[in-house]
């Protein structure tokens, strides 16, 4: 019988490209999403590229009454958790919008959850619960530590789940520990696209190739990296998406929960990305270099081998990938006539 899972934020960016994956891996989805951070034609966009009516519950996770009526509503199999705020800077400002959403919307769910018998849900954690570190590749069992508010609220987030689930073993959490997503799907119809100037480097660099900003500002060239920019490791959104389908499979075939980052084990420079992007464009980008941004740090990247195990994970997409995707992303967009 088809399973059916609901997608918290699945009209945002790793939500939406996971709609995809899992539509293609015969499941049946429910988008729960109340659109703070989505465009409200992303669900039109995905009946495009899946060919099959999309059904989206607008809904806050804040809102009780809204939760228990969706599980009410539709027989759900497991959840799949993006719906959160992601912006670091952000959330050093707003603390207490953070802790709202993030945690106070994840014990939210998780209550709806249990009343409604449903115990299987995979969250979307990140690499920035990892202290800082020199130690690369990082893998999974690295000391632990928050920077940002934001972190916080992610660490929290594992840390309530890992006690949630030593109270009954009905439960089975599936955490994933993101490096940096990026890219577009291949389609060009869906892809990141924040509001107003973006904190992220790629879609930076995206918008200096559409021309709405004039130049990349490289935040410090001086870091102990071969060209002495900071190296990330950037997993392919696709690739990303396709983590969650294996994660998801791996609970409802009641293998119990795992806990593992999702990225490629290469690290790749500031420089790398403009050039690789200046190639997919087809143009030499602008940029300039400025001092570094407080809190980055020089170099990560995952060790992805415990994904490989536990998953059979593997990233397949590379750098060029993820900038010729984002191209054909941000050149098509808008074509719907919104957004
Ligand atoms: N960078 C620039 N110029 C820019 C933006 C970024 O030079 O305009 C550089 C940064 O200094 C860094 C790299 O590009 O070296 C990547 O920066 P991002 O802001 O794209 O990503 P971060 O690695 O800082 O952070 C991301 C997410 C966080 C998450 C973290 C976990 O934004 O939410 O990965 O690995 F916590």
């Amino acid at each position: 019988m088809t399973q059916t899972i609901l997608l918290t934020g699945g009209a945002g960016y790793i939500g939406s490209h996971t709609y995809v994956a899992l539509i293609k891996s015969g499941y049946n989805v429910v988008i729960y999403d109340n659109f703070s951070n989505a465009r409200a034609d992303v669900p039109a966009r995905l009946e495009l590229i899946t060919g099959a009516p999309v059904t989206v519950w607008r809904g806050d996770l804040l809102d009780g009454h809204s939760l228990n009526a969706v599980f009410a509503a539709h027989k759900i199999d497991a959840v799949i958790h993006f719906a959160a705020k992601k912006a670091v800077g952000e959330s050093v400002r707003l603390p207490i919008d953070y802790f709202q959403t993030n945690i106070t919307g994840l014990l939210a769910l998780l209550e709806a959850m249990n009343t409604a018998g449903v115990h299987n849900l995979v969250y979307s954690s990140s690499a920035t619960v990892y202290a800082e570190t020199e130690t690369l590749p990082i893998d999974e069992d690295a000391p632990l530590g928050f920077a940002s508010p934001y972190a916080f609220t992610k660490l929290a987030g594992e840390q309530i789940m890992a006690q949630v689930a030593a109270s009954n073993p009905a439960w089975a959490f599936g955490i994933l520990r993101y490096f940096n997503p990026a890219g577009a799907h291949e389609s060009g119809l869906i892809g990141e696209d924040p509001n107003g100037i973006p904190n992220n480097l790629l879609p930076y660099i995206a918008k200096v190739a559409t021309g709405d900003l004039p130049a990349l500002n490289i935040f410090g060239n001086d870091y102990p990296t071969p060209d002495g920019t900071g190296m990330r490791d950037y997993i392919h959104v696709e690739d990303l998406a396709q983590g969650h389908v294996l994660s998801l499979a791996a609970l409802l075939a009641g293998k119990g929960g795992h806990l593992l980052n999702l990225g490629t084990g290469i690290g790749f420079s500031v420089m790398d990305m403009l050039q690789t992007y200046s190639r997919a464009c087809g143009r030499d980008l602008p940029y300039v270099i400025a001092p570094r941004r407080d809190g980055d740090l020089a170099a990560y990247w995952a060790d992805p081998a415990r994904a490989q195990a536990v998953l059979g994970f593997t990233a397949t997409r590379g750098l060029e990938d993820i900038c010729t995707s984002s191209w054909n992303w941000v050149k098509r967009r808008g074509n719907m006539g919104t957004s």
